[in-house]
């Protein structure tokens, strides 16, 4: 087995087999980058990816804060990145799908095969009108329709909106109407933990109060006929031809909108572009987890995540590799399947969030013992700041001691990794993200924009191509969220702390919590937990959590209404019915009044403070004060 990494007193360097093989392994590349970031993406941007028409040098970066272009004038089309150029070697495998029911056959797709359907896919699309610029929702589990309608959404520049699987009807609903999408793609279920996933009826939840014309079904349980507004993906997608004439983009034009969650209750429809994102996305996979053609990348995310959109779809096809994804949970049917799936795939780039590190922790070495893992090269995480167990149990327990640990830090809004450490370089630090990607500046700031050695951590012009390219139609959203703190610099929530030259992240510093690697806002939780009719006002706040990093906990006043004992277990239904299961509170506490201030601003901080059993400071500003001592009882009781 090929040794990876090599230990240095505290650190991991990377081996002398890796830094042969690594696509970078001159620590110059930063000074190099750093001279001339534009001229550095400019070099890039060309070498990497197609283009049908280069833009004018002075248009590589053009800034007018608060929005930036990059390649401004260059034309492209991004299916013709991912596909197109690979089809020299048709038959190499593009994706592979591993269902979750281990009796079930994978699906493995060729880059000719994927591009054959996903132009047919495309042509669908437009039979239903769809036109460049339009928005397609699409709601699928992890099954290969979904990459194919993301593809083919960017082959006709459709935008796609793509909604967590595991969101409830309300949230789907929410963000069809915010997108205007006519067209929706989903699927007549999937499979979790054994059980069947009913996603039709969920979906069919969600269109009333929507401009859905058309609701496309992947057959994943079974083929059927659809009658009205629903057809089937298998039927009108065969009927279709195989060639589909790209529409070929401006840089700039929007490729997808993500919906994420913000300070506020309505998530914000991130926009990403189509050149710079591709550009990000395509050096980004191809260096941070030094991925060659030959290779298969196994990222675990979700496409309803940026995660998922970036690394286990755009980024391993645009650089002519194999992506593989599975459709299950990590412990179906046992907890050993995540290892099987490794090995009997010849996973080379794995990467995951240290949730799920977590929970296999807590199940004992036995399942990972049985797998050797050979093939494993590069190991990445994501999500939130990974601890120093979790990062040493995944080093040994799955690297065996031999794959260095790329801690990615990035957003939604970044559209990939911008703060790592590159396989060939090192070195790789348990809990240290690393340095800002070649070509790309961050800084840490106090709250007025000075450079300090720990707060908030914020970006530097030229801002990274990937970046968002503003809110759906709320600039004002925009620019308050991201440049009304530090006016220049890109205001990331994060905090951080400098580590000689490498960045520490330390977490969140807004009201958004990580739930499971998942991003959740109190402010939405809150909405959702009011909406409920005998709830007068909640109060959300995150508190640790061992495996799942942190869970929501709610107090909650109610109406004059009798608290029955159920109602708690009533408030966590109603949760999940109208944002998901992710979003559930962990614990409901019925409360008289929640500690505000006189303004009426409710004082989130002192509630967290009563959890911990700390003793909670400023309470001379609360209009009323006298709550504190009641919900300490409550608390205690
Ligand atoms: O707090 C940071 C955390 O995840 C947030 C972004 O969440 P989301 O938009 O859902 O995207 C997650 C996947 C890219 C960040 O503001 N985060 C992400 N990666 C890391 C991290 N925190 C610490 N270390 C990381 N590697």
């Amino acid at each position: 087995m090929v040794l990876y990494v090599t230990k240095k007193g505290s650190k991991y360097y990377p081996s002398k087999a890796m830094k042969e093989q690594a696509w970078v392994n001159n620590p110059n590349i930063y000074k190099e980058a750093d001279k001339n970031p534009v001229k550095f993406w400019s070099n890039l941007a060309k070498e990497g990816i197609n283009w049908d028409k280069l833009w004018g040098e002075k248009n590589t970066y053009v800034e007018k804060l608060p929005y930036f272009w990059w390649f401004k004038g260059g034309k492209l089309n991004f299916s013709v990145n991912a596909l197109d150029r690979h089809l020299g070697n048709p038959n190499k495998i593009a994706l592979k799908w591993i269902p979750e029911n281990p009796k079930e056959k994978p699906t493995e797709l060729t880059y000719s095969e994927l591009h054959k359907k996903v132009c047919q896919f495309a042509n669908v699309l437009k039979s239903f009108g769809v036109k460049k610029g339009d928005a397609v929702s699409i709601y699928l589990p992890l099954i290969p329709e979904a990459a194919i309608a993301m593809l083919a959404c960017t082959r006709i520049g459709a935008i796609h909106s793509v909604v967590f699987s595991a969101f409830a009807p309300d949230a789907l609903k929410t963000r069809i109407q915010d997108c205007e999408a006519k067209v929706l793609i989903t699927a007549d279920g999937y499979f979790r933990r054994g059980e069947l996933v009913d996603l039709l009826t969920k979906a069919k939840k969600a269109l009333k109060g929507t401009k859905i014309k058309k609701v496309i079904v992947a057959n994943r349980i079974k083929k059927k006929k659809y009658s009205g507004k629903f057809v089937s993906f298998d039927k009108v997608i065969e009927e279709q031809s195989p060639f589909c004439e790209p529409e070929m983009m401006n840089s700039e034009d929007p490729m997808f909108i993500l919906y994420t969650s913000g300070t506020t209750g309505k998530p914000k429809g991130v926009i990403h572009d189509t050149g710079g994102y591709a550009v990000q996305s395509y050096w980004t996979t191809k260096w941070v987890f030094d991925l060659h053609p030959e290779e298969t990348m196994w990222c675990t995310a979700d496409i309803g995540w940026i995660t998922g959109h970036t690394y286990a779809v755009y980024g391993p096809l645009l650089n002519g590799a194999t992506t593989l994804i599975y459709e299950g949970t990590p412990d179906y049917p046992n907890m050993g399947r995540w290892w099987k799936i490794i090995d009997d795939n010849k996973v080379n780039v794995f990467y995951t969030a240290p949730t799920a590190i977590r929970m296999f922790i807590k199940e004992g070495d036995k399942w990972v013992k049985k797998h050797k893992m050979p093939s494993l090269k590069v190991l990445g995480t994501v999500g939130e700041p990974i601890d120093e167990k979790a990062w040493k149990w995944y080093f040994s327990k799955i690297g065996k001691n031999r794959c260095p640990i790329i801690d990615t830090w990035w957003q939604t809004e970044t559209g990939g990794t911008i703060i790592n450490v590159l396989p060939g370089i090192g070195p790789f630090v348990p809990t240290i993200a690393g340095k800002s990607f070649p070509g790309t500046r961050h800084l840490i700031v106090d709250h007025k924009g000075n450079k300090k050695n720990q707060g908030f951590l914020a970006q530097k012009s030229p801002f990274t191509p990937g970046m968002l390219h503003g809110v759906w139609k709320n600039h004002k959203k925009y620019a308050d969220t991201y440049w009304k703190a530090f006016k220049k610099y890109y205001d990331t929530s994060d905090g951080a702390i400098m580590k000689g030259n490498l960045i520490k992240i330390t977490g969140r510093t807004d009201d958004v919590m990580k739930v499971s690697g998942h991003r959740l806002s109190t402010a939405e939780l809150e909405n959702a937990i009011n909406k409920y009719k005998k709830v007068n006002e909640s109060a959300v706040v995150p508190i640790p959590d061992k495996i799942r990093g942190q869970v929501p906990v709610a107090f909650v006043v109610l109406k004059k209404t009798k608290n029955d004992k159920g109602m708690e277990g009533k408030i966590k239904k109603h949760v999940d019915n109208t944002l998901g299961p992710t979003a559930r509170p962990h614990k409901v506490y019925f409360v008289n009044d929640l500690p505000k201030t006189r303004s009426g601003k409710i004082m989130r901080r002192i509630l967290k403070n009563l959890l911990a059993n700390e003793e909670p400071k400023g309470l001379m500003t609360l209009v009323n004060p006298g709550c504190v001592d009641e919900i300490k009882e409550i608390i205690k009781a």
